[in-house]
């Protein structure tokens, strides 16, 4: 069984998911800005590591616009995100992304990384404007699950993530 680890990663966290991925299963590994689908011919199984941008799953654009051709293949896709790990945030995040041609596609997800100094400019912008919003509200109206870890981790650099999050995406690369 072939398989590629596609990843879009804006910050960094979903691109070392996908490194250690590759080294533990032996996978090929590639950035998704690059990759054609044409690459994908040559492969039994792609997976997704994409980051979580308010609720959207970062590559899930390609992974739509090639359905058919992956349709053929095995595919999944691991979202890397800061709200918790629970049934709660992937029921969500399924909602949000995992509709129509995509509905069949497991979904598997671990924690990110929050790294202040780093963030696009337009980033800072909307997270400023964020952070100024929710800072007057109690945590209980919080609207969205990540935003608990948003107002902890906002103006730090902060790692949520653990390798651990990667063993059911090992079992699915190994066919279990
Ligand atoms: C503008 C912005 C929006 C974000 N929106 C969400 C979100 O909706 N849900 C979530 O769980 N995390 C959200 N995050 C946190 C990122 O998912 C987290 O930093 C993750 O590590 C991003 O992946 P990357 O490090 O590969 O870029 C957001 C971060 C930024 C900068």
């Amino acid at each position: 069984m072939k398989t590629i680890v596609l990843y879009e990663s804006k910050y960094g966290a979903a691109r070392t998911y996908a490194k250690i991925l590759s080294q533990k299963t032996g996978a090929d590994l590639a950035e998704l800005s690059g990759t054609k689908a044409g690459t994908l011919g040559a492969y039994d199984a792609v997976l997704l590591c994409g980051g979580v941008y308010a609720g959207k799953i970062a590559g899930l654009k390609f992974f739509r616009k090639h359905a058919s051709l992956l349709r053929e293949k095995r595919a999944a896709v691991f979202a890397v995100g800061l709200s918790p790990a629970d049934e709660a945030t992937l029921a969500a995040l399924r909602r949000a992304n995992m509709t129509d041609r995509l509905a069949d596609v497991p979904l598997f997800y671990g924690r990110g990384a929050w790294k202040h100094g780093s963030l696009s400019a337009g980033d800072r912008f909307l997270c400023r404007l964020l952070h100024g919003m929710l800072r007057n509200k109690a945590p209980e109206a919080y609207e969205e699950a990540w935003m608990p870890a948003f107002m902890n981790c906002y103006g730090k650099d902060c790692d949520l993530t653990d390798e651990n999050y990667l063993n059911p995406v090992i079992g699915w690369v190994n066919g279990q």
